[in-house]
């Protein structure tokens, strides 16, 4: 049998399908935006093809197929060879794998590989051996045809456009409307009502701040008769500290924010201050920053001139980038090669997450479907050959005191981690407080003379970047070194498939070709990183609007109109509605590229009030909701709903910005924007609710239901202690219906129906007062775990 707490969250969750009418659609598992280069496949292109390349394709390719096996076609490596190595079936699989270890088969005949290459082809196997779609014959000619290149419809300039021609209807309320409208009408859809209040409310403070509104909030904007009451609560909204809260944390999924490296060797400490970029953030969104300087300033803001010093750390965004350990005494080339995967990984964030290009597709072959050359991702790799990352203090230190600054703070972080550990220990059952005491004011001693001895302690650090060429040295064969040379830029040769040991022609650093207009101009001011910032807001401001509106489009709905957010390449998909991306991109343009204007343009239309009701005929001709006939329901996202249940115990500490706080403390109170990230373990929460591998830059969220999550719904300590936080908060006198209405209204922001009252009230029985605390809590805990808590309409 269910236990008790399972059993009523099911029954309130059926109840309250009964009443919303037709069946709801099963809760999204499926994800929303399909992913231009699924990992998986990316991987295969990146890690897999390349060896199959060099090492297999002359005896099992498009020449010569030993054994029937061909490993040069999707298909063929599907089909396998005589022995039946087709990776459709596991037996295919292994049988590969065997052949590489040398246990079967010994593939390649010439010698092993290396156990790095096998442990990749291992990976890739335990993914499910993911494979692209095999290019049908002349679906790109010459993908590197400039002319043709530039008429790809991503790169063509965008214009306000005329009110579209729609059927006759009262039901627009701004011009994006009309758009929506008229494909609607196109596909024999229509669309949905508006919401009503108490779901709109809900709804939109989700979106703009991620976090809900009380009760009372919602009693008073459900009775507001004033024509304007949702405007002028979309402006509080937007004007509450919390929009960059919640804003900021989908740009950090896009910017890969972390706070350590993916491994922590001596060569690539964490970084001391990785906060104060998340805080640049947080409060860069909350003053409307025009979007061309919120790219200018993550790039390059030691370039611009008069900035306040503070606004360094905005170069967070490639100052903590991954950094890869480096075994120094591994010769030259293995050193070249790991700095290069890193100039790679910044390159990929950044031309994907401006740009939605897969520039790094061009590293060992010019791109295979979007004009890409190796030459232009070298001429912009070279940018990143010509940017040192390092921690810098955001006011002015004396000469050659920084460096010493750095050192001290992670001197004091080192005891202050100490002091944690013994603070634990002593409030742990047995622990003996006598001693642990003496420690922990040892600790504290030594902390506070760790901070006397620096005069300059206390001075805001960040990670940032400057412009330093970094050279690899190999004279040395006992060591090799890096050479960074402060204010020298470096220009790479191209590596000629891919590999540091082949240099080819230098390419000078400068802008992709097919988005330049007329040739490309070399960068001349150091690294080149703000030239590199104008050009994506002059020459390519089309794409570059088009890609952020995309996205936030798909922040407010669920569901981008180009559904490959961070693709939009020939192989990228296409938007459902081109003509409204393009027109809301030009006005967004035209209105100082602001991120608000572009939230009230979106959230004031009458296809965001939309109620999220289910139509059948309508589901069956469009169940995706590509043409936005109704609102998507969605779970909220991590951070939104473990901010709400800390908001509706009202717990939540307010607290904004400044260190990281672990979310697995039970003492963690803080938004979870404010809990630390991790490269490489992060805490269960960040897995088990489709928190981004920020290793690489997230495209976007997938969203997933799994019976792990209702376990943690059901046991986690954090849940349970805040449901008997909520037990706390009924009055011991309160009759029955009392606690479930105080309950029901503060959790689910409503009053409960008469048959609720039922439910609950046969739930807790003729439980003595002892008990009813349990009961309670009990109740608190189901209606947290439940779909209507958990998903906003
Ligand atoms: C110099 C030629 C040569 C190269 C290079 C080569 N193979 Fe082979 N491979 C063969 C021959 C010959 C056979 C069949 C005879 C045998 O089983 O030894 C074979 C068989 C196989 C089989 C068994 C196929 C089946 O279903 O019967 C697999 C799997 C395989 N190769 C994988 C690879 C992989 C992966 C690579 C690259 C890492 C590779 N081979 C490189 C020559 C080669
Ligand atoms: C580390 C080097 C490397 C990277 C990075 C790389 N490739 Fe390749 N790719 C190769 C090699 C080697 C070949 C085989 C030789 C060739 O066709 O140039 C190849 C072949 C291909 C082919 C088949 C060629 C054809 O004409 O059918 C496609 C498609 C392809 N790559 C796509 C991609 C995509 C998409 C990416 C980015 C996600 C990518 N590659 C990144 C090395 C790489």
């Amino acid at each position: 049998m269910a236990p008790p707490v399972l059993a009523l969250a099911l029954a309130l969750a059926a109840g309250q399908q009964g009443v919303s009418g037709a069946p709801q659609p099963k809760a999204a598992p499926r994800p929303l935006a399909r992913q231009s280069a699924a990992p998986g496949v990316e991987f295969f292109e990146k890690k897999i093809r390349p060896v199959l390349a060099e090492q297999c394709y002359s005896c099992h390719g498009p020449k010569l197929q030993q054994a029937s096996l061909r490993l040069d076609t999707a298909a063929g490596l599907r089909k396998g060879g005589l022995s039946g190595s087709g990776l459709s079936a596991k037996p295919g699989q292994d049988l590969l794998l065997k052949a590489l270890r040398h246990e079967g088969p010994k593939m390649p005949p010439q010698g092993k590989l290396a156990a790095p290459v096998i442990a990749d082809f291992e990976r890739w196997i335990g993914m499910g051996a993911p494979l692209p779609a095999d290019r049908t014959a002349g679906s790109a000619p010459n993908p590197q045809d400039m002319v043709a290149g530039r008429k790809h419809w991503a790169f063509q300039p965008v214009r306000v456009l005329p009110v579209p021609k729609g059927p006759a209807s009262r039901w627009p309320r701004r011009k994006l409307d009309h758009f929506i409208l008229r494909s609607l009408a196109a596909q024999g859809l229509k669309p949905s009502p508006e919401a009503d209040r108490r779901t709109l409310i809900r709804r939109v403070a989700f979106d703009l701040t991620g976090l809900p509104p009380t009760f009372e909030e919602v009693e008073e904007f459900a009775a507001d008769p004033s024509a304007d009451a949702y405007e002028k609560l979309v402006d509080r909204l937007l004007a509450s500290p919390a929009y960059g809260e919640r804003w900021g944390r989908h740009w950090l999924d896009v910017a890969r924010y972390a706070e350590d490296n993916p491994t922590s060797e001596g060569t690539n400490p964490p970084p001391s201050f990785p906060w104060r970029y998340r805080d640049w953030v947080i409060q860069a969104l909350n003053a409307d920053l025009p979007y061309p300087d919120f790219i200018r300033r993550q790039l390059a803001a030691d370039h611009i001139p008069g900035l306040p010093p503070t606004e360094l750390a905005a170069l967070g965004y490639l100052g903590l980038s991954p950094v890869y350990h480096k075994e120094l005494m591994l010769s030259r080339d293995v050193v070249e090669t790991i700095a290069a995967d890193e100039w790679d990984e910044r390159l990929d964030t950044v031309s994907r997450g401006f740009l939605a290009l897969t520039v790094a597709c061009a590293r060992c072959h010019d791109h295979k479907f979007d004009p890409i050359t190796t030459k232009d991702y070298y001429s912009l790799a070279g940018v990143m050959a010509s940017t040192q990352l390092l921690e810098l203090p955001l006011v002015p230190v004396p000469e050659g005191q920084a460096e010493k600054l750095a050192e001290t703070e992670r001197q004091v972080r080192q005891v202050e981690r100490d002091l944690r550990r013994a603070r634990r220990q002593r409030s742990m059952a047995g622990a003996d407080v006598a001693k642990r005491d003496a420690e922990i004011a040892e600790l504290e001693a030594k902390i506070a003379q760790i901070k006397k001895s620096n005069p300059h302690y206390g001075v805001p650090m960040a990670s940032v970047v400057r412009d330093a060429g970094l050279w690899i040295n190999g004279d040395d064969p006992a060591r090799t070194k890096l050479d960074y040379r402060p204010g020298v830029a470096r220009d790479l040769p191209v590596f000629i498939r891919g590999s540091v040991t082949r240099p080819g022609p230098v390419a000078p650093r400068r802008f992709l070709e097919v988005l330049s207009r007329g040739e490309p101009r070399p960068f001349r001011r150091g690294s080149g990183r703000l030239e590199l910032a104008e050009a994506m807001v002059t020459d390519a401001a089309p794409l570059t609007a088009r890609v952020l509106v995309n996205r936030v489009w798909g922040w407010h709905f669920g569901r981008p109109l180009v559904d490959t957010p961070s693709n939009f390449g020939r192989m990228g998909g296409r938007p459902t509605h081109p003509e409204l991306l393009d027109d809301l991109a030009a006005r967004f343009i035209q209105n100082g590229w602001s991120l608000k204007w572009l939230h009230r343009e979106i959230v004031h239309s009458a296809a965001y009030r939309q109620s999220s009701k289910n139509n059948p005929a309508y589901y069956k001709k469009d169940s995706d909701n590509r043409w936005l006939w109704r609102m998507n329901r969605r779970r909220g996202e991590l951070e939104a709903w473990r901010d709400s249940i800390l908001q509706v115990t009202g717990t939540l500490d307010r607290t904004a910005g400044g260190p990281s706080e672990d979310l697995e403390q039970p003492s963690s109170r803080r938004r979870t924007i404010y809990g630390r990230v991790s490269r490489q373990r992060g805490p269960d929460i960040h897995r088990l609710f489709d928190f981004p591998d920020a290793n690489r830059h997230g495209e976007a969220r997938t969203p997933t239901t799994t019976p792990l999550q209702q376990l943690y719904f059901l046991n986690s300590p954090f849940v349970q202690g805040q449901a008997d936080t909520l037990a706390g908060l009924v009055p011991a006198e309160a009759a029955p219906e009392e606690g479930v209405r105080t309950l029901f209204r503060r959790i689910l922001l409503r009053n409960p129906r008469p048959d609720e009252i039922r439910l609950s009230v046969g739930l807790l029985g003729d439980a003595g007062a002892s008990d009813r605390r349990a009961r309670w809590r009990m109740l608190a805990q189901s209606l947290l775990s439940s779909n209507e808590f958990l998903f906003v309409d």
